[in-house]
């Protein structure tokens, strides 16, 4: 049984079972077996037969330094050559590799040939700047095949990206520019998202303007809408000028399997974001077996995750599976409701795409919209190309399951619901479309070759039936390898001294189904939120709101919502009087914006109320349980004996 309540059996169709690549329980169980029985050896047969290697590797699984884990340690390899060049060795040349269309329905192509030539002339133009294997490199653009290109031209000559997601403010650009020590920021004059004009340069130049981003000395600038940017000479170039004159040709920087292919930052319960850092094999190995398995790839295939390459979702399953599985993709720059709530099963009509993987938190609103909207409900599509769904970022609830199911899979589609994390690089817990019976809410069974259980706090397995804590009980090749800048915090967070190292631990919550085995998550265990499946740490967004002169203190929880899952809410003290009526409500206003600005505007509170303190216990820590209990709208009677100050919570119910 799913946390929410389903049991219902979905049988994957027949018709899918038959074509699948991994095809009927039996050959998932095989595939279980012999990693259990041989792990190391598993990984490698994997390694050998899915990547390209420059020079093949001899060791497998390095535990000397657990748990910073090696894989495939002494093997060469790059990934850009994996994505693009094998791909054309291979006869796929002439393959188009990426479909775009942008935010207005503009559409463009580029076959496997043409997007290497762009990533070598981009490469070259890198490298002719004086960027090098190791420098990392910001990459703050518009979503498109620029950005695609961008993360395998830093690829190619072994740069380290980090993409930081075009919705971010100019102070996280910042502080990820600080953080990583970046020596260049790819960007885009404006993005264009919903019919509107977002600027991204001009975000770079306030975040340089900041302080902090000494090191970054080149800013090469795409022009998508001719928007207005000022370039600072010798500093910034348009990257146009980049590449002209460049060859089409790139000798890939060869390197080691554990060279960083990647940092993304991304919440955690305290303190700034942190930079995850991703090795290249282990990696990349990751992400083309679950694009063959988790998506059942196929030559002739359609595929379209519709997330951005600023979070891990576009890492892996825009980028580097599907390119490196020599798939035909789309990319797409807009939002699912624009210029109405029918862009993606319209999308999908036009271009036939055969695989559709998004979030839970699009399903929802776009469900919300036929309800209210009938003609832009998806059965006014010919959505007959698809073949397989998929969902990922956070729980998906069983009745938005059903209307995917019915409604887009028109009850012929299996549903992956795959549960992940920017630190596992890959899927770990996801059912396969043709072994796995479905059941709505439950992210089913792990991966084959993913060793993951539940654990109590003590790190004993709980019994079916008992929530604990999601944890993995052997490394993995795409696994986390570091934190940038912080390998104690690494070890912190993922391998507490509770468990003497032997379990990394995700922070998600689950239960499993006495029955059939079945994983559901139950949620973050820690302050991170999960708002419209975006991860923010509840510190963060209390930083961002005691950052504002007017605030003295605040406290951050998040409360269930129908449409994004998750809510902010935000409980405030101000230096000042109480503020009531218009005056709060324009301050609400006021501290919302200042949020945006300092985060992004994922990061804005919904909620913001105001008391004249927080509730505390009698030694001054506030008590978090009893914001959540407030936030949604629960009676908190039970239990306030400890607190300081009990009739704080009458004002905050307000
Ligand atoms: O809480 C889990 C939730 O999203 C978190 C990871 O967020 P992030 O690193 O941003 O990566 C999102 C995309 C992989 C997890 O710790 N989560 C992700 N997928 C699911 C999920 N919760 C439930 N079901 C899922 N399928």
């Amino acid at each position: 049984m799913s946390e929410n309540g389903s049991t219902q059996l979905f049988q994957p169709p027949v018709d899918f079972v038959k074509q699948a690549t991994i095809s009927g329980m039996g050959a998932y169980e095989a595939l279980c077996a012999e990693a259990r029985s041989d792990y190391t050896g598993y990984w490698a047969r994997l390694a050998r037969e899915h990547v390209t290697w420059k020079e093949p590797f001899t060791q497998v699984l390095d535990e000397t330094n657990a748990p910073f884990f090696k894989w495939f340690a002494d093997g060469k390899l790059n990934a850009s050559y994996n994505c693009l060049d094998r791909n054309i060795e291979a006869g796929l040349g002439d393959k188009v590799a990426i479909l775009s269309e942008t935010d207005d329905g503009a559409l463009r192509s580029v076959t496997y040939k043409q997007l290497l030539a762009r990533v070598c002339q981009l490469a070259n133009g890198l490298r002719a700047r004086g960027i090098k294997k190791g420098d990392r490199v910001i990459i703050y653009m518009a979503m498109g095949i620029e950005g695609v290109v961008a993360m395998l031209a830093c690829a190619r000559i072994g740069a380290i990206h980090s993409v930081v997601f075009g919705g971010f403010s100019a102070q996280s650009v910042r502080d990820r520019i600080n953080d990583a020590g970046a020596v260049a920021v790819l960007t885009t004059d404006e993005q264009c998202r919903g019919g509107k004009k977002l600027p991204l340069k001009p975000a770079v130049d306030e975040a340089i303007a900041l302080g902090g981003c000494e090191t970054v000395k080149t800013i090469v600038v795409f022009k998508r809408t001719g928007g207005e940017c000022a370039m600072v000479p010798s500093r910034d170039v348009w990257w146009d000028d980049v590449v002209a004159g460049q060859p089409e040709q790139c000798d890939p920087e060869w390197v080691e399997a554990e060279h960083p292919l990647f940092l993304l930052y991304t919440s955690g319960s305290t303190g700034k974001p942190k930079g995850v850092q991703h090795s290249t094999a282990g990696y990349l190995l990751h992400a083309i077996v679950t694009t063959k398995w988790t998506f059942d790839l196929k030559p002739h295939d359609i595929f379209w995750c519709t997330a951005d390459i600023g979070w891990i979702t576009g890492h892996t399953y825009v980028t580097y599976g599907p390119l490196a599985c020599g798939a035909t993709q789309m990319v797409f720059e807009g939002v699912p409701t624009y210029p109405d709530a029918g862009r993606f099963w319209k999308m999908i009509e036009t271009h036939k795409v055969s695989i559709f993987y998004t979030a839970p938190t699009a399903i929802r609103s776009l469900i919300k919209a036929a309800d209210t909207t009938p003609a832009v409900a998806p059965t006014n599509y010919d959505l007959s190309s698809l073949r397989l769904l998929g969902t990922v970022g956070e729980p998906i609830n069983p009745a938005a399951w059903l209307w995917y199911y019915n409604n887009v899979g028109g009850g012929h589609c299996p549903i992956v619901d795959t549960f992940w994390q920017t630190e596992t690089g890959g899927h770990m817990i996801t059912p396969l479309p043709g072994v796995t019976p479905m059941v709505p809410g439950s992210c089913t069974l792990p991966f084959p070759g993913i060793a993951a259980t539940i654990v109590d706090e003590t790190g004993t397995e709980v019994p079916p039936g008992k929530g604990g804590l999601f944890v993995v009980t052997k490394p993995w090749p795409s696994m986390i390898r570091t934190i940038w800048n912080d390998p104690e915090r690494f070890k912190r967070s993922y391998y507490p001294d509770d468990f003497q190292g032997r379990y990394y631990l995700a922070g998600d919550g689950a239960v499993r189904d006495a029955t059939t085995g079945y994983f559901t998550i139950t949620g973050r265990i820690d302050d991170v939120l999960n708002v419209s499946g975006h991860r923010l740490g509840t510190m963060e967004v209390e930083s961002a709101l005691v950052s504002h002169p007017m605030v003295a203190e605040a406290a951050v929880v998040g409360r269930p919502d129908d449409l994004t899952g998750e809510a902010i809410c935000a409980f405030v003290v101000l230096k000042g009087a109480r503020p009531v009526g218009e005056a709060a409500a324009k301050t609400v206003k006021e501290l919302q914006d200042h949020v945006a600005k300092a985060i992004g505007g994922i990061a804005k509170p919904k909620d913001i109320r105001f008391g004249e303190n927080l509730p505390k216990t009698r030694s001054g820590k506030i008590m978090r349980r009893l914001l959540r209990a407030l936030a949604k709208g629960e009676t908190v009677a039970q239990d306030v004996s400890t607190l300081e100050n009990p009739a704080i919570l009458e004002q905050l119910r307000a």
